[in-house]
This record gives C-alpha cells, structure tokens and sequence, in this order.
C-alpha cells in the first residue's frame, strides 16, 4: 500500500466507512465501561450484551474493515471497485441499519430486528457481491485470493445464519434449532469471516509494513487447508452434536494459528526495517491471542464450561485477535490515506509533513498496554465469575479505546474530513 494505483476508489468511498467504525469505538468504550460497572456480564445472552457484540462487531469492526478491504482491494489485486456508486449509497443503507439494529437489540424489540436486521443483511450482500464481482476480474493469483473469497462467503452464510435466527424470533420457525443457528452464526462470522480475511490480508500487509523481502511462503496454503477443515468440522460438530468432531476442529484451528504465526516469524526473520513499530508488534501479539483462545476453547470444552465461560473466550477471541488486528493495523493504514489525499500531490513540489508527524506513535504504547492489560483483567474475570476483575479490566479497556480512538481523530481532524468526503463525492 506504499502508492495508490489508478484504481483506487474516490477517497470518500473508504473514509466514511472507516470514520463511521473510529467514532462507533468510541461509542462502544462507553457502552463497555457502564454494562462493566453496573451488571458486569453475570448473565450471558442478555439483550445489552447482545447489543454491545454488534456495536463492536459491525458497527466498528465490519465498517473499518469495508473501508479498508474497498481500498485494499484495489491495491493488492489490481482492479477497480464494481460500481463504486452503489457502493457509496450502500453506505446509508448499512449505517442507519447497524444504528437500528443495536437499538433494536438493546430494547429486545423483535420487530424491529426484522427490520433493521433485515435492512442490514441486505447491505452486506451488497458489499459482499461488490467484492466478489470485483475479485472475478482480477489475473492476481495466490493464496490472498482465495483468503478474501472464502471470506467474503462466509460473511454472507454468516449474515444468513443471523437472519434466519431472526425470522426464528419473530415467527418461531426452526426455533427448536435455535442454538446451533446461533452458534454456526458466530463461528461463521468470527472465524470464517474476520479470520480469513485478516489472515489474507496479513500476508500482503505484514511484509509490507515490516519491508520483508525473501520469506518462506510453503505453509501459506497448510494453514488455508487447516483453517477451512477446522471450520468445516466444527459446524459439523455444531449440528451432529459430536464433542469428537468438535475437538479435532479445535485442534486443527490451533495448528494453523499455528503455521500463521510461524509465518509471521519467518517474515520477521527476514524484515529489513530493523525497529518494528509498536502497532505492528501487537499485530503478533494479537496473533498469540488467537492461538490462546483455541487452546482455551478446548479447555472450556474438555471441562463442560457454561455460556458465562463461553461468552469470555468469544469475547477473548474477538478483542484479542480481531480487534487488536485491526487496531495495529489501522495505526498504517489510516494516517496512510490521509497523508495521500492531503499532501500526496504537493510532496517535493512544497514542504508538507512527513506521514510520521500526522500523529504521536510513541503514544500508542499507551494505547496497547492499557488495552492489554485491561482485555486480561476483563477475561479472567467472566472465566473465573470475579465480577471485581471484569469491572477493572471494562475499565481499563475503555480508557485504552479512548486513547485510540482520540489519536484516530486527531489523524482524520473531523471538520477537514467533513468537507474533503463531500467535496469529493
Ligand atoms: C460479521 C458480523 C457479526 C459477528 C462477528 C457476530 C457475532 C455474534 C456473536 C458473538 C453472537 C453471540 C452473542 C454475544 O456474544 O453477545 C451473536 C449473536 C447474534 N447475532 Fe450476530 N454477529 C454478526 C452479524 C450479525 C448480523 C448482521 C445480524 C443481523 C442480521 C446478527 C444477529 C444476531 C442475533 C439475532 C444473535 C442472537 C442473539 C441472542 O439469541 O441472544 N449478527 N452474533
């Protein structure tokens, strides 16, 4: 990502939708700071733990992560967007339906679920069809390929899945299989969805960011082989009801979080940027977690864990991996675009800043510990039931978002942003 090609989409495209995830997060840091304070999760399944799941979940993680696979797209296979007009309409669309949905998950309003959870799938697929349309045209081959098209199914079976456990709510069918609905829904989104796709994208931007030149590329397409076997188990395990199927998934899911962090070591052994960044350190950091949440899972499963127990490990596994990915990544990629737009044409022509100076990076020491630090507090906590260690560990990642989110802003400076997302339209 070190140029933009001439199919970069137009700058609005992915800034409104990364602008739209930064100031969600600081939505969410609240919202997890008063359910941490004033009912530490005691009870899993309960509508405002629902709701806080998907503010993270699409309201933050999902609208970051279309911003930034609608410009990564383009960059790393070499092809437009599929109409990128729809694409920036669909933005509407997916905003007011994540705002409705989390109200509507707030108050349990079943109606509203339909409708907003309706309007919301629909989005998707529009996202997710655009993607996949687009990749058809591209020559560039490889294993990120086949990462970001698996994704982008298992995003869309995922919002299946949710839909119907939806239309089970609200008119009762198929409620009898209300359980592995949701279950197959959570493995679809946060290992098939996120993980693939943050995996694919690793390989391109963890060279890139680390200047890694000559690095082993033999286990990429194990840890692909691993990861969708894993999967495929584990739904299967899920609706067979079978502990073996479950566990040999669990198991094949480690080997390749494995492999990947394996990989990331071997583009570590061969970086030529001899500092790596703070960000970038968590990055593989974040990876570890990964890999610990499936060792924990098996755990949980070994010893018959209850859903307060399961709750903590996909809570783990989505601050832990997901969310620490894309923060460390976003530390690149965000300054990156705004560097671009803003001074991209005037460099060597004016003085202009370096992209270093947009921000403070040293501060993002800050940001990581406190997240950290505060996720492990948070997750023993809701493992262990000390209510006590949940409220400190909620806290200290709410200050540790803050701190993120308040640099995020400082990059994007909202009321310049304003004007260049609509003057460029
Ligand atoms: C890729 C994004 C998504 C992820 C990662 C995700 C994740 C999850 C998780 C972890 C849960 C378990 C509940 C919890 O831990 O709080 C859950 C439940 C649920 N999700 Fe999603 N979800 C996603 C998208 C959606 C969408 C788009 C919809 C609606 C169309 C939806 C509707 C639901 C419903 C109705 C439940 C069940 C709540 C219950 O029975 O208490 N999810 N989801």
């Amino acid at each position: 990502m070190n140029k933009t090609t001439s199919h970069s989409p137009p700058f609005a495209l992915p800034m409104r939708y990364i602008t739209l995830g930064v100031v969600l997060f600081g939505l969410f840091a609240l919202q997890l700071l008063a359910e941490s304070l004033f009912h530490p999760f005691q009870m899993a399944l309960m509508p405002s733990v629902v709701a806080l799941t998907h503010l993270l979940t699409l309201g933050v993680l999902l609208s970051i992560v279309t911003g930034a696979v609608y410009q990564l797209t383009t960059v790393t296979f070499l092809i437009p967007i599929r109409n990128v007009g729809l694409a920036g309409k669909n933005f509407w669309i997916y905003g007011m339906g994540i705002v409705g949905l989390w109200i509507s998950m707030e108050q349990w309003w079943t109606v509203g679920l339909l409708i907003f959870g309706t309007i919301v799938t629909i989005s998707i697929y529009i996202f997710g069809i655009l993607v996949m349309l687009s990749l058809s045209k591209s020559t560039v081959k490889g294993m990120i390929r086949w990462y970001i098209w698996f994704s982008m199914m298992y995003l869309l079976l995922a919002v299946a899945f949710a839909w119907t456990m939806i239309a089970s709510i609200q008119f009762g069918i198929g409620s009898r299989f209300y359980m592995e609905l949701l279950e197959t829904h959570i493995v679809l989104a946060t290992i098939g969805f996120f993980t693939c796709l943050i995996i694919g994208f690793s390989l391109k931007l963890f060279p890139m960011f680390t200047l890694a030149h000559g690095f082993s590329t033999a286990r990429q397409p194990y840890t692909f082989g691993l990861l969708q076997g894993g999967l495929a188990l584990l739904i299967m395990g899920i609706w067979l009801h079978s502990r073996i199927l479950l566990t040999i998934g669990g198991v094949a899911a480690v080997a390749a979080f494995v492999n990947h962090a394996l990989d990331l070591r071997g583009m570590i052994q061969k970086r030529m940027r001899k500092t790596m960044e703070t960000p970038i350190r968590y990055v593989v950091v974040a990876t570890i977690f990964g890999l610990i949440s499936f060792c924990a899972v098996l755990g949980i499963a070994l010893a018959h864990g209850g859903l307060t127990q399961w709750q903590g490990i996909i809570g783990f596994y989505i601050l832990g991996w997901i969310v620490l990915t894309v923060m460390g990544y976003a530390y690149k990629i965000i300054p990156f675009l705004i560097w671009n737009q803003r001074y991209g044409t005037k460099a060597g022509k004016e003085k202009v800043p370096m992209m270093s100076e947009l921000f403070d990076l040293k501060k993002s020491r800050w940001v990581f510990g406190l997240f950290v630090a505060g996720l492990f507090l948070f997750s023993c906590g809701m493992v262990l039931g000390w209510y006590g260690l949940t409220m400190a560990g909620g806290s200290l990642l709410t200050i540790g978002i803050g701190l993120f989110v308040w640099q995020m802003l400082q990059i994007l400076k909202p009321s310049q942003l304003w004007k260049e997302i609509y003057s460029n339209d």
